[in-house]
């Protein structure tokens, strides 16, 4: 059982939702590395069962939302899936971004990112910015019997 989070954040909601993850799976005795986009390390991504990729929505709170940091979020899933373009192929993947006000379109835009490079996205979960601790374990209790191998 191996976890990898990886996340896109520019205020620290989204990278403080990965931590309380990296907790929900210590207290699951499931192994968990936390990683934010930019130093992604593709061994770790390699050897994970599961993958859970966060970002913040960016947009103009009521329209156009999207992935934040789409550029990096899009170089580090190019890392991830190695110069073969293998990596992320067959591997399961989880989706969360965190909000303030209405997530939009975000995780749906994630997804067909992840499915171009063919990872399998097993789930996902809008995360409002208030409520990081509930959402982190929600996600967690939905994908920790997926992450047992
Ligand atoms: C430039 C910018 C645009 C944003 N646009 C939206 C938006 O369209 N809808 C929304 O609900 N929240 C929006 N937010 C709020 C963030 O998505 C939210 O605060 C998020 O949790 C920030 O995550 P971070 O601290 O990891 O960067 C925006 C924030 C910024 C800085």
């Amino acid at each position: 059982m191996d976890v990898v989070v990886v996340y896109e954040s520019k205020t620290g909601t989204t990278r403080r939702a990965a931590l309380a993850m990296g907790d929900e799976f210590f207290d699951r005795g499931v192994r968990c590395r936390t990683y934010p986009v930019k130093g992604v390390d593709p061994a770790a991504v390699g050897e994970a069962d599961l993958i859970i990729i966060g970002s913040w929505v960016d947009g103009l709170f009521a329209v156009g939302q999207r992935p934040g940091g789409r550029r990096n979020l899009e170089r580090a899933l190019g890392v991830m899936s190695g110069p073969e373009g293998t990596t992320l192929q067959g591997k399961r993947v989880a989706l969360y971004c965190t909000y303030a006000v209405a997530p939009g379109r975000t995780l749906s835009k994630m997804e067909a990112l992840v499915a171009e490079l063919g990872g399998e996205v097993v789930g996902g979960l809008a995360i409002r910015r208030d409520s990081i601790g509930d959402g982190a374990a929600r996600l967690v209790a939905a994908v920790a019997d997926l992450s047992t191998v």
